[in-house]
């Protein structure tokens, strides 16, 4: 590297530092707020109205799973998952302007809508592969994601690992997604539909 840039890296770089570091702990901050608060089952009805229009008033979310089931999933990952879109560390457009200050203006408003969905209970079967896979699927997990999400795909609601049991079929996009986040697990077998029925 040149000395310029040297000095350019130092400059573009070093007042950035105190920034991101800021972001991280007022993430986590307001993570483990939303983890210790008691959620309010009537707020969190409330708040949910938004969510529904497009989860779907059960939080089935569509077959094809581009709007992801969140109902059942542990309100650890919820709200892990709400305030990483708050905080810049996922990005979509939609859930970024859904989960932001104004419509969830604080940890309560988050453990409140996180723990609403939490206890929904999806009335659509979620969509399912055809089948012929199931058996190279189950080989494939065992292998390959069992040691985290579990023999039985519940998770872990204290480590924060999504529950994937009866996921959408079109969870391949949606493991490599949350495995990008995660810091880029490859999960090619999910993404070839191997594991799908288990995702
Ligand atoms: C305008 C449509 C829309 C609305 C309204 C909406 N969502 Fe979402 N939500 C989405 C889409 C699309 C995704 C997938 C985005 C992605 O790939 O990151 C998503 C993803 C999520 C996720 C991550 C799930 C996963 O499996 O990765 C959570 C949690 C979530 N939404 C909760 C909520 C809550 C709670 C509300 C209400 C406060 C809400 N959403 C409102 C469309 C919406
Ligand atoms: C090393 C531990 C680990 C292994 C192994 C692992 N996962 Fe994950 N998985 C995670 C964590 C942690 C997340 C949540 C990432 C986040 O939200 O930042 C996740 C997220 C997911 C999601 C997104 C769920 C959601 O609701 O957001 C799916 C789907 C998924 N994993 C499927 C799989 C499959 C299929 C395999 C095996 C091929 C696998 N995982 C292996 C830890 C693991």
């Amino acid at each position: 590297m040149s000395k310029w840039n040297r000095v350019l890296v130092a400059v573009v770089c070093l007042p950035l530092a105190p920034a991101l570091a800021s972001a991280v702990s007022t993430s986590g901050q307001e993570l483990s707020e939303a983890l210790r608060a008691t959620p309010d089952p009537v707020h969190g009805a409330e708040l949910f109205r938004n969510c529904a229009v497009c989860h779907g008033p059960t939080g089935g979310g569509t077959i094809d799973g581009g709007v992801p089931r969140i109902a059942g999933q542990h309100t650890s990952v919820l709200a892990k998952e709400l305030v990483d879109y708050r905080h810049d560390r996922r990005w979509d457009i939609r859930m970024e302007h859904f989960a932001d200050n104004h419509h969830l203006p604080d940890p309560q408003s988050i453990a409140d809508v996180a723990s609403y969905a939490h206890h929904l209970i999806p009335v659509k079967p979620p969509g399912i592969g055809d089948g012929q896979l199931v058996g190279r699927g189950e080989a494939i997990y065992a292998h390959r994601c069992s040691s985290c999400h579990g023999p039985a795909a519940g998770g872990d609601a204290k480590k924060r690992i999504p529950r994937i049991h009866g996921a959408r079929a079109a969870a391949g996009a949606a493991g490599a997604r949350g495995h990008r986040r995660a810091g880029g697990l490859s999960l090619a077998p999910c993404g070839a539909g191997g594991a799908a029925g288990y995702c």
